[in-house]
C-alpha cells in the first residue's frame, strides 16, 4: 500500500438520500474458506470487493481451490482435508481473519505451507492461534509469535480452549480445526464475540452447540455447498452513520446492511451520542443465516458519551469511527477504555488515532486501554492514514466537516475493505 495516494477529503455541509455498502468482510472470508472445504460448487453474490477478501481467494487458489470470479464468485469444494500443498508461501497480505483462519485450516492438512503478509500484519500476534494449534497437533513456526507462519499440518485431536483475549477470529482458527479433528473441540469465550463462524457452519449443514459463550463442534462433519447472498458490511455502514450523526440536518438511509446483533453494538452508542436511528422494515430479512436490514439515521442532539470495557467487543472495529463522531463536533467528548485490543489490530489503532486526530486539531488524551477525544470541529490539515483502512476512513469522515481542508496521505489503505469509499463520499457531499 503506498503512503504516497493523497485523499482531498470534500467538504460534506448536507447528507440526504440512500447508500448501499460492500459485502461484509468477516462473512465473506467465512463463506470462502467453508466453500473451500465443502462438498460441491458454493456461489456467492455480493462477496466483499476489498484486498483482505481478494487475499483469501488468492490463498484458496494457491491450495488446489477452483475460484471463478464475477458477479457471483463460484468456488469449487475440495471437501473437508481436500487442498493440495501451495508451490509457494501464501499471502494473506494486510488480513488478519486471512491468516488466522487459514492457519486452523491448514493445521489439519498433512503437508508444510508457509503463510506470510504485508508489514502490518507481520508485526500482529499469532500465538493466540499458534498456542491452541500446536495444542491440537499441529507444529507451527513463527518470528517470535509473528509471521510468517510455517504451519506443518498433522492429525489433529478435539480439545477445550479459553483465549485470554475475546476474539472471533481465534474462536473461528480453533473450531474450524476441531472440524478436522478427533472428538469435539469446544471455546469458551471471556466475552461473546461475532458469531458469523457459528451462522456460517450452520447455513453449510454443520451441527455447531453454542450454549452462552461456549460453542462446541464434533469433527469429522462434512459441509454442503451453498448459494448465498453476501449482506452489506455493517463496519462500512457505521462511518455514514456517524457522517449523518455529525451532520445538521442529515437524513440517510443504509440499504442492505448485516444487522448480525454480535456486530451492531455500536447502535446503542450513536444514540446516546444523539443520533436518532431506525431499523426500517421490522424484523429485518434473514439471508443465509444473518439479519439484514435498512438503517435510517438522523441527526438529532449531540451529546458526549462513553463506551465502557465491557461494550468493546461487540464494536471493536467501530471505535475508529466514533471517535471521528467527537473529534468533528464542537462540546462534545468520546471516553474509552478496556480497548487495548485496539493496539494490535492493523495499525497500532489508539497511538496511530491520536496522532493524527492532533494533527487535525482535536484534543486526545491516550491510555494503555483507550483514550479521550475532543476539541472539534477540527481545524484541517495533512493526517496519515497509517496505512490503516479505518483510519483513513476516520480521518476522511471527521474531516468532511472540517473548517478548513484536509487531505488523507495513504488514503489507498481503503482498498483492504471499501474501495469506492471516497467516490461514495464526493458522491454524498454533493447529496
Ligand atoms: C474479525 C474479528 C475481529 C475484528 C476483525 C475481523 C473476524 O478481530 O477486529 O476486523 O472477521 O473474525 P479479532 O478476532 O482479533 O478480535
Amino acid at each position: 500500500m503506498s503512503a504516497s495516494s493523497i485523499g482531498i477529503v470534500p467538504r460534506v455541509t448536507s447528507l440526504a438520500g440512500t447508500v448501499r455498502v460492500p459485502g461484509d468482510k468477516s462473512i465473506s472470508h467465512r463463506y470462502a474458506m467453508f466453500a473451500a472445504i465443502a462438498d460441491g460448487e458454493t456461489r456467492l453474490r455480493g462477496y466483499a470487493p476489498g484486498a483482505d477478501c481478494a487475499a483469501t481467494l488468492a490463498c484458496l487458489e494457491g491450495l488446489g481451490v477452483r475460484v471463478e470470479r464475477g458477479a457471483t464468485i463460484s468456488i469449487e469444494g475440495r471437501g473437508l482435508g481436500g487442498f493440495r500443498p501451495s508451490a509457494g508461501p501464501l499471502d494473506a497480505a494486510n488480513s488478519g481473519t486471512s491468516m488466522r483462519l487459514l492457519s486452523g485450516l491448514l493445521a489439519a492438512h498433512r503437508f508444510t505451507t508457509v503463510i506470510g503478509g504485508d508489514e502490518s500484519l507481520s508485526r500482529r500476534p499469532m500465538r493466540r492461534v499458534i498456542d491452541p494449534l500446536t495444542r491440537m497437533g499441529a507444529a507451527i513456526e513463527s518470528v517470535d509469535g509473528r509471521p510468517p507462519l510455517t504451519i506443518r499440518g498433522g492429525d489433529l485431536h478435539g480439545i477445550t480452549f479459553s483465549p485470554d483475549v475475546p476474539s472471533a477470529q481465534v474462536k473461528s482458527a480453533v473450531l474450524l480445526a476441531g472440524l478436522h479433528a478427533s472428538g469435539h473441540t469446544t471455546v469458551v469465550e471471556p466475552a461473546a464475540t461475532r458469531d458469523h463462524t457459528e451462522r456460517a457452519l450452520h447455513a453449510f449443514g454443520v451441527r455447531v452447540k453454542v450454549q452462552d459463550q461456549t460453542i462446541t463442534v464434533a469433527g469429522g462433519q462434512r459441509l454442503r455447498a451453498v448459494d448465498a447472498m453476501i449482506p452489506g458490511d455493517f463496519s462500512s455502514a457505521v462511518f455514514w452513520l456517524v457522517l449523518a450523526a455529525g451532520t445538521p440536518g442529515a437524513d440517510l438511509v443504509i440499504e442492505n446492511v448485516g444487522l448480525n446483533p454480535s456486530r451492531t453494538g455500536v447502535l446503542e452508542v450513536l444514540r446516546r451520542a444523539g443520533a436518532h436511528i431506525e431499523v426500517l422494515g421490522a424484523p429485518p430479512s434473514d439471508g443465509g443465516g444473518e439479519p439484514v436490514g435498512a438503517l435510517r439515521v438522523r441527526y438529532d442532539s449531540p451529546r458526549s458519551f462513553e463506551v465502557a470495557p465491557r461494550e468493546v467487543p461487540a464494536m471493536i472495529d467501530e471505535i475508529p469511527a466514533l471517535s471521528a463522531l467527537a473529534a468533528m463536533q464542537s462540546g462534545i467528548s468520546m471516553t474509552v477504555r478496556g480497548a487495548a485490543e485496539l493496539r494490535v489490530k492493523e495499525s497500532d489503532r489508539i497511538a496511530k488515532l491520536a496522532e493524527g486526530f492532533r494533527a487535525l486539531g482535536a484534543r486526545v488524551s491516550e491510555y494503555p486501554d483507550g483514550f479521550t477525544i475532543g476539541g472539534g470541529p477540527l481545524a484541517g490539515g495533512s493526517v496519515d492514514a497509517a496505512g490503516d483502512h479505518r483510519l483513513a476512513m476516520a480521518f476522511a469522515i471527521a474531516g468532511s466537516r472540517a473548517a478548513g481542508p484536509v487531505a488523507v496521505a495513504g488514503a489507498d489503505a481503503v482498498a483492504v475493505s471499501y474501495p469506492a469509499f471516497f467516490d461514495e463520499l464526493e458522491r454524498l457531499a454533493r447529496s
